[in-house]
């Protein structure tokens, strides 16, 4: 049977569960400083990516942690519309040399600073090596102010995606209990371990009406994964229940965590936040984003 017959066999069907999984892989060289590089991704579009960073970075405020949000949706950025924040910057004023990036930084609730997409730049993983030389410097730069950097990669499997999941040192896959949501999430960790040779991804499942909803998207996926892709390991890391608050806060251009702290989606948030910072490890200043320069080396980037 082909991977997306499998895929609806077990969505209507059911699969078995994966055995534990290790911890897969390696510690990179020169691990162990001190900030974590998070991106947050999926297969299908709406759902609900940009709400998870904005309220895990609230969440991670509220945790004295020092978060940075880098709005990496090339286009289609849209963090500073949610948190009602107008960005007058953005990364292509950075390259052109026009501001720094702290000029073009932005405060968000709970203090956490947000990076706006750099609408103008179409496909990040086309920039010449002296912008990827330039932009990986000032990333190190600004990485001691910060412990987490969370990304917000925008949807599907371009280039653009992948590449910035490729960089961060971990990758939250967002997806939803919909056939569709599932195809799209694996077709996306296929694409991203094919291409980037990652082997690891973090699972969280949003729109459920229980936790027994999400565990089965996760029982799904890993069936799935585990018979066509034996050396990927996913990671449970948390589910978001369906709450109409979280539709009422992007009306009012706030965090979910911001205006309603109490309501049932903002304890997933915080659980996920918690859990995310757990179970992520730190990178040193020259591994910020898997070092723009570490992709310089590639062959197919030499003539560039
Ligand atoms: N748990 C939830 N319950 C109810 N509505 C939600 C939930 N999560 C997200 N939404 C709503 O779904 C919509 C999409 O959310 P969001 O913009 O975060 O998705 P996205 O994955 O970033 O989308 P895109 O792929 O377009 O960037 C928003 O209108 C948001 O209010
Ligand atoms: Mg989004």
């Amino acid at each position: 049977m082909d991977q997306a017959g499998t895929l609806r066999r077990l969505v209507n069907k059911g699969g078995r569960m994966p055995d534990t999984l290790d911890s897969g892989y390696a510690e990179p060289a020169g691990a162990g400083g001190s900030i974590r590089t998070i991106s947050v991704t999926s297969g299908k579009g709406g759902v609900g990516k940009t709400n998870l960073v904005v309220n895990l970075g609230y969440a991670l405020t509220k945790q004295n942690k020092r978060v940075l949000i880098f709005d990496a949706d090339m286009g289609l950025g849209n963090i500073n519309v949610l948190l009602g924040v107008t960005p007058k910057y953005n990364l292509y004023h950075v390259l052109s040399g026009e501001r720094e990036m702290e000029g073009i930084m932005l405060e968000g609730p709970g203090g956490m600073k947000i990076l706006p997409a750099a609408s103008g730049i179409q496909d990040m993983s086309q920039l010449t090596n002296h912008q990827k030389i330039f932009l990986s410097q000032e990333f190190e730069r600004l990485a001691v102010n910060f412990d987490v950097l969370l990304l917000d990669t925008g949807a599907g499997i371009s280039s653009n995606v992948t590449y910035f999941c490729s960089k961060a040192r971990d990758i939250l896959v967002v997806a939803m209990p919909e056939p569709t949501s599932l195809t799209d999430a694996y077709a996306l960790i296929k694409v991203t371990h094919e291409k980037h040779f990652l082997k690891r991804f973090k699972l969280v499942v949003n729109f459920v009406r229980n936790e027994k909803e999400a565990k089965e998207v996760y029982r799904q996926l890993t069936a799935v994964i585990d018979k066509f892709l034996p050396k990927v390991a996913l990671d449970y890391v948390g589910y978001v229940l369906r709450d109409d608050h979280i539709p009422k806060s992007v009306r009012q251009q706030k965090a979910l965590l911001e205006s309603y702290p109490f309501s049932k989606s903002g304890k997933c948030f915080e659980d996920i936040a918690s859990r995310v910072f757990e179970e992520t490890r730190p990178v040193k200043g020259e591994g910020i984003l898997g070092g723009f320069l570490g992709s310089i080396q590639g062959k197919n980037l030499s003539a560039r």
